[in-house]
């Protein structure tokens, strides 16, 4: 049999996910999430929001500021108080410059340089007279210690800017608005991208319950609807990207060990953007003989997900707009059909499998808020993924829908685009009540 069929079929057998395997999963994320709430060792580190879900009437002026690890957004928001917002203002910069003029990503960069860049960012976009209150997405672990102050347990996504971990996010960014010159900008309210999703979906519709980011990172919070001894609503991040109860393959551990953090984010490693072109580099050198990989596809994150949007969507018979692709993009010229059709069932795979251990989540958030699936039920989600990778919002609702059988239409998925930013401002407006 020829190298390429025999790893694609130990992939088959490694990457697709039976109904049974989805409703496992499900199960031991929901034994996570029980765990994590009651203080008990989980991977679900469960971390309050200090925000229960919005009713719509929140109404002002607030800057939303959105930082999740690829780029600084900026958007100054009017919230109406009828479940409608406008985006008045918006500007968006890399942290990493594509030309190589700078790089705030790595442990180069310090916390008060980081900072002052987007100090510099918000500053670009603020009515100079105004006061005015700002919400900030900030989309990392983070230890809420109320609704306005958060310190970073650790950094995801490979960032690793020095001297923030362990300390008061902020306070990092009233100390940079300050040195910037922006006194009237007062920030109010700290979030995590998935909380804004959730309160941007709750602001516009009903019944939502799940926010969650399917993008460069992986994560969900859910409102849970009696939190410890409060027995209150509140919003909780789930920081599910770090789940690690699942049947991982060898290129998952090669990943992990070679990443910043091995061990940690083990759901997030199989399924967010960061790390799908790099599972797909590594499945490659596997899938073909080694005199057929270039030194370009040897380099490790040289595929990105967006690579992999392009190979599913080439639909030609040769298939060869892959073929065009490996030549400009890898320098490679000579494979044959088979290993391209290899190489893009790979590419299929890949996201199928992320898009089932994401729904695999979500099913353990309904079973733990609604076990017999009496009410309706709205999955928020925001990011690249869900909204651009071809089949991944379909494999959600196909998976969703193969476990709950003719209940299923009770749950709903949708894109909530800007999600995380304008959850900034419906958080800055709760926090001002
Ligand atoms: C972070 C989460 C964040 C997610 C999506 C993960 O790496 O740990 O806090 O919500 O990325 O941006």
């Amino acid at each position: 049999m020829p190298k390429a069929a025999t790893v694609l079929d130990e992939l088959k057998r490694a990457f697709l996910l039976t109904n049974k395997d989805v409703l496992l999963l499900s199960a031991s994320f929901h034994q996570a999430m029980l765990r994590g709430l009651h203080g008990q060792p989980s991977p679900l580190k469960m971390l309050p929001s200090f925000l229960s879900a919005p009713d719509g009437s929140e109404r002002g002026l607030y800057l939303a500021l959105d930082f999740g690890g690829t780029n600084v957004r900026v958007l100054l928001v009017e919230l109406h108080g009828n479940s409608q917002y406008t985006i008045l203002a918006r500007r968006q910069t890399q942290l990493k410059d594509v030309g190589g003029r700078y790089d705030y990503t790595t442990s180069l960069t310090s916390a008060d340089e980081l900072f002052d860049f987007i100090a510099s960012e918000v500053a670009q976009i603020v009515p100079s007279d105004k006061d005015l209150p700002l919400g900030h997405t900030f989309s990392f672990p983070s230890r809420q210690q109320d609704i306005n102050n958060a310190l970073l347990i650790n950094w995801t996504k490979e960032l690793a800017v020095s001297g923030i971990e362990g300390h008061n996010v902020t306070k990092l960014l009233a100390a940079a608005l300050m040195r910037t010159g922006l006194t009237r900008v007062r920030p109010v309210a700290i979030i995590n991208d998935t909380v804004g999703t959730l309160l941007t979906a709750a602001y516009t519709h009903q019944n939502s319950c799940i926010g969650s980011i399917c993008g460069t990172g992986h994560n969900s919070a859910y409102l849970e609807p009696h939190y410890r001894t409060t027995d209150s609503e509140m919003i909780i991040n789930m920081e599910s990207g770090n789940f690690d109860k699942l049947p991982l393959t060898n290129y998952d551990c090669m990943l992990d060990a070679a990443s910043e953090k091995p061990g940690h984010q083990l759901l997030e490693k199989a399924v967010s953007g960061r790390y799908l072109g790099e599972l797909l580099r590594l499945i490659l050198c596997d899938l073909v003989n080694k005199d057929l990989i270039s030194p370009l596809l040897s380099t490790p994150y040289y595929l990105s997900a967006e690579d992999i949007a392009f190979i599913l969507t080439d639909a030609t018979p040769a298939l060869s707009n892959i073929a065009k692709w490996l030549v400009e993009r890898c320098h490679i010229g000579n494979w044959s059909i088979e290993d391209r059709l290899a190489l893009k069932e790979a590419a299929e795979l890949l996201v199928n499998r992320s898009a089932s251990f994401v729904a695999a989540s979500y099913l353990g958030v309904i079973q733990h808020i609604d076990p017999e699936l009496e009410r309706n039920h709205h999955i928020a989600i925001d990011g690249s993924l869900f909204e651009k990778m071809p089949g991944y919002a379909q494999t959600i609702t196909r998976v969703l829908h193969n476990a709950h059988g003719v209940k299923a239409n009770k749950i709903t998925t949708g894109l909530t685009k800007d999600g995380s930013g304008v959850g900034a401002a419906i958080a800055a407006a709760l926090a001002l009540l």
